[in-house]
């Protein structure tokens, strides 16, 4: 096998250019691809900065030639040649190195390789599970180079523009004791302590909550996050956050700087104008309005409240779902009041997987009004409906009833359903927003008792500090998310600082004292001792080069993710272990071994 002893590489690929004319350069990297033409064979030559074309002349490189002859996809080499100019015929305004080519004098094969199971390039068809069992050669693809170097490049400005700030980035744990984040944990059986078992961290909440108690002020990590739970394409079980605390600060101040690091990141990566401050909106108003805490603001169709125009009519849906304090709501899909019978059957399904009991319809039609429920109401009430949702002949309102929760979560997801169906999205688009004022507490139906919505150490607003145990559905939290174009990217809130506070809240959610110290007692303790009012936030980093990407799963910017069903394909994690193994953590399992 040959070296590139006394050839190594003066230029890479991807970067040579009209004006290196008649330079001698040499190259490393892989064949991406190899034409023949008789006496003459092509090659695009690739390596991380990108592909050239290298040309093998007969004619000009003589015995070298038959070496040629044997290179294959992927085959490593290196060559040294001249860099001409490409004939005005064969420049390839596609490629950045399009206007010329390097002709080859010398070749060097450095290694061999299989045929890989799919083509090196971008845009492949190929199932997800046969890219990551094969993830090193799916990592070679330019696409997702790129993805992998832009998720460098947004970590880097992170931690430059923290550093400006006087943030210092400080690690915490893996090996932890489980935190309230609420998901399940990943569980380390401990061998020195039989029986007893650490948590991989879902964040470092608890931790960055010390370190400002600490008196570290300003603390930021980029760490890797663990929680077992479904997964979806925007969910791993381990996860990168940009995960940040300050003290001192209020929570204008924060969102200030945080506005301040996106749009440094979007702007030194993509190049792109980001606007702020963003736009803040209270939870209550993203539910009413777009039927989601993390609305897509990239286009309209907003839902419309018809409650006032369908209620008290012999049309005993709507009556019920208005008597028992329910709304009846609607969204227009514009021009669509020709969509097909079949069409509207699917949408029905769609509402019912998001909690809906059905969906209705009223079509503006040129030849007149057509609706499930048309007997039941006069024109005049169809008149009124249209006017007041700005609908027009033409158009098409998709209707749903229930209680409040259950027509946001169905319209909501039917916005967006039909954005895509009608392709309203523009992909260029980003509409950041900050969603404020979230409610302290949800309700958990089935465990008859309030849960904390964010975290238990969030810090109520001043004002609701009253009904904390009276009137908890009233109490709204100091927290914040940030969301782009549908996709919470990030979230977090001023905490509790004060132990009587954190006590009430405690009490809130039905944690007694003893539960409460149990779990959380060191943080308890902690904040005996002085403790400065603080705040912070986390970014799923994930999820941001994701959307900065263009992508639709954050598996293609996580360099080795697991599958919908938290496996590595390549390495085959999980597995099971040796007998042995499991004896010195004091465990059994009770599955039985499977076959293989
Ligand atoms: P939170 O749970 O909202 O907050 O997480 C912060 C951000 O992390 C991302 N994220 C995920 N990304 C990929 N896969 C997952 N399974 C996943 N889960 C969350 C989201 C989310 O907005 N300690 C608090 C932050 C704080 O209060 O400062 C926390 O972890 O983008």
């Amino acid at each position: 096998m040959e070296t590139l002893k006394g050839m190594e590489r003066t230029f890479n690929c991807g970067e040579l250019r009209k004006t290196d004319e008649g330079k001698i350069v040499q190259l490393a990297g892989w064949v991406s691809r190899r034409r023949d033409h008789g006496g003459l064979i092509f090659v695009d030559m690739r390596d991380r900065s990108g592909i050239v074309q290298i040309v093998f002349d007969a004619a000009e490189i003589g015995a070298e030639f038959s070496k040629a002859e044997t290179l294959r996809n992927e085959f490593v080499i290196g060559v040294r040649g001249k860099v001409r100019a490409r004939s005005a015929e064969t420049v390839n305004p596609k490629m950045a190195t399009g206007e010329i080519e390097v002709v080859v004098n010398e070749l060097r094969i450095l290694n061999k390789a299989k045929t890989p199971p799919f083509y090196i390039q971008d845009g492949v068809d190929v199932d997800e599970n046969v890219r990551l069992r094969y993830r090193y050669l799916d990592l070679r693809r330019p696409e997702m180079q790129q993805n992998i170097i832009l998720r460098h490049r947004v970590t880097k400005i992170m931690r430059d523009y923290l550093d400006e700030n006087g943030f210092l980035e400080i690690e915490t744990p893996m090996l932890c004791r489980s935190t309230p984040e609420g998901a399940r944990d990943f569980l380390v059986p401990s061998r020195l302590n039989p029986g007893q078992f650490y948590a991989l961290p879902q964040s470092p909440q608890i931790f960055k909550q010390l370190l400002m108690v600490s008196g570290f002020e300003k603390y930021f990590q980029i760490v890797r996050c663990f929680r077992d739970e479904d997964l979806r394409a925007d969910r791993q079980p381990e996860f990168t956050q940009l995960d940040i605390e300050t003290s001192f600060l209020n929570q204008d101040t924060i969102l200030t700087l945080m506005e301040g690091l996106v749009k440094k990141i979007f702007e030194s990566t993509l190049n792109v104008e980001v606007k702020t401050p963003f736009l803040r909106m209270s939870w209550a108003e993203a539910m009413e309005r777009f039927g989601s805490d993390k609305p897509d603001l990239r286009f309209g169709m907003e839902l419309q409240d018809i409650s006032e125009f369908v209620k008290g009519s012999d049309f005993k849906v709507f009556n019920s779902v208005l008597e028992k304090g329910g709304q009846v709501k609607v969204i227009n899909v514009e021009g669509y009041a020709d969509i097909p019978r079949r069409e509207l059957d699917d949408l029905v399904e769609y509402c019912k997987i998001y909690g809906a009991k059905g969906m209705a319809w009223i079509q503006y039609t040129a030849e007149g009004v057509k609706s499930p429920f048309k007997k039941f109401y006069s024109d005049e009430t169809f008149e009124k409906i249209k006017t007041a949702t700005g609908a027009k002949t033409g158009d098409l309102l998709l209707v749903v009833g229930d209680k409040a929760s259950v027509v946001a979560q169905a319209l909501g997801e039917l916005r967006l359903e039909m954005a895509r169906r009608r392709n309203l999205i523009d992909a260029d688009k980003l509409c950041f927003l900050w969603i404020v004022d979230f409610p302290m507490f949800e309700y958990v139906e089935e465990e008859k008792r309030w849960k904390a919505m964010h975290h238990p150490f969030t810090a109520p607003r001043e004002e609701d500090i009253e009904f904390l145990l009276t009137a908890p559905e009233k109490v709204k939290a100091n927290a914040y998310d940030i969301v782009l174009n549908g996709v919470e990217v990030g979230g977090g809130s001023l905490r509790i600082y004060q132990s009587d506070l954190q006590a009430k809240v405690f009490e809130a959610i039905g944690l007694t004292q003893e539960e409460a110290r149990a779990k959380f007692g060191f943080l308890m303790d902690a904040f005996e001792y002085g403790t400065p009012p603080h705040g912070g936030i986390a970014f799923g980093l994930d999820r941001l080069v994701m959307l900065m990407s263009k992508r639709k799963s954050i598996r293609d910017v996580i360099a080795f993710p697991k599958t919908q069903s938290a496996v590595d394909p390549m390495s085959h994690a999980p597995s099971e272990v040796d007998e042995k193994q499991l004896r010195e953590l004091y465990i059994k399992t009770t599955v039985k071994k499977s076959a293989n």
